[in-house]
Formats: structure tokens, sequence, C-alpha cells
């Protein structure tokens, strides 16, 4: 924390007279890898040399940012009573996967608006992934206990969309999950940040 602290201080140093901070949230890693609602997150995520064709813009793309990458950043509040009342059957078909195994439902065992149904993007008959993570955090003096999401896409149109399908199909897990922030930053390769530096944008 003290490095963070340091280097955070030094950053701000830049960005105080620019900026305005508007939120600052502190997660933590949760047993096991697990999302704060206790199931194993990022399973489905494509991993190793795999994630970059997912999340960094090509040369055919976008030529001036290649290596870029979108990051959508969502906060969400949990009704953790609400979930922790559910029994772990109808948690599972929530979310369709098996808690204990991380085990993926059969098709017929998951509701129909089973998190990992809904937030899938297969626009074009094809399956687009993105690289996602669940960041757990809780502060029990003010009664708040969420997720901060946050998925990188080399096309932000396809975060969209998966967005668009829990909202309109309505996801199950979002009866125990509220949105309260949503911010879309474009983060810059080494080489554009370098360009940046030395004045080249
Ligand atoms: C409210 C906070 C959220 C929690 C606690 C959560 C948790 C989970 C969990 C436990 C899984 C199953 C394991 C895995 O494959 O990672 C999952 C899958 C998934 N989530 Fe979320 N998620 C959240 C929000 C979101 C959002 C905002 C998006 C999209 C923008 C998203 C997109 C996905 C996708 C695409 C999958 C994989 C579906 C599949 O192909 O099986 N999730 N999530």
């Amino acid at each position: 924390m003290a490095v963070c602290y340091e280097l955070m201080d030094q950053f701000m140093e830049i960005l105080r007279p620019i900026t305005t901070v508007e939120d600052e949230t502190h997660g933590f890693r949760y047993m096991e890898g697990r999302s704060i609602v206790g199931f194993i997150d990022g399973t489905e995520n494509p991993a190793g040399i795999e994630s970059m064709d997912y999340t960094l813009i090509d040369e055919d793309q976008d030529p001036e940012f290649v290596n870029g990458s979108y990051a959508f950043a969502q906060k969400y509040i949990h009704n953790m009573d609400a979930w922790k009342k559910l029994k772990t059957e109808d948690q599972e078909k929530a979310i369709g996967r098996h808690k204990f195994s991380d085990r993926e439902l059969a098709d017929e065992e998951k509701l129909p608006n089973a998190h990992n149904v809904v937030s899938k993007d297969e626009e074009g008959g094809v399956e687009h992934k993105i690289v996602r993570m669940n960041v757990p955090f809780s502060d029990p003096a003010k009664d708040v206990t969420g997720t901060y999401f946050i998925g990188y896409s080399k096309d932000f149109a396809i975060t969209n969309r998966m967005l668009t399908n829990m909202f309109t199909k309505s996801d199950r897990l979002l009866d125990f999950s509220t949105p309260i922030t949503g911010n879309l930053f474009f983060i810059p390769s080494k080489t554009t940040l370098e360009k940046i530096a030395d004045g080249d944008y």
C-alpha cells in the first residue's frame, strides 16, 4: 500500500490540476479467484497469446492506434443478503455454472436468463470474447459490497453488445446487482505513450 500511495502521489502531482477524482475503490482478490458472489471468475476468458487477439487493436482495424485497447469499467453494488438467501442450486442456475467445481450446467439446467447465457455475444453467428475481471470490494461501515468489473476488448462494440444483452434480456445476476458507474477508457500502447511523451501527438 505504501508503494501504491507513493506512485499515486507522484501521478497526482501532474494530474491534480487537470483532473477530478470521482471515485477510489480498494478491491481485493477473493478466495480461489472467486467473484464476491462465490463463483470462480474468468473461466471462459481467452488466456495467454489468444487473449491478445481479442484485446489488442490490430493493424487492419486502426493502424494509428495499433496494440492499444478499450477498457470498460463498471462498479456494481450487490444485494448480498438477497443473494445469500438463494439456495446454492438457484445461484448455480443464475450463473450457469456449478459453484464448487465451476463445471458448466447443461443448457436445460440453466435459467433462460442465466448470466453466462445472456452475456454472450454471438453477433454474426461467431462467439466474440473479451478479457474480463471482477474485482470484489467491501465497505462494512457503509454496508456496501460489490464488484468492480473491467473488460478489455479490441473493439468496444463487443463489450457494448454484451451489456445490451444483459440488460435487455434481464440477466438474473442483475436482480442482485446495481451498476453505479460505467466508463470506457482508451488504453494506449507503450509506443503511443512514448510518442505522447516525446510530444509527437
Ligand atoms: C455484476 C458483476 C459481474 C459478476 C459478479 C460476474 C460474474 C461472472 C461469473 C462468475 C462468470 C462465470 C465464469 C466465467 O466464465 O468468468 C461470468 C461469465 C461471463 N461474464 Fe460476467 N460478471 C459480472 C458482470 C459482467 C459484465 C458487466 C459483463 C459484460 C460486459 C460480463 C460478461 C461475461 C461473459 C461474456 C461471461 C462468459 C460467458 C460464457 O461464455 O460462458 N459479466 N461472469
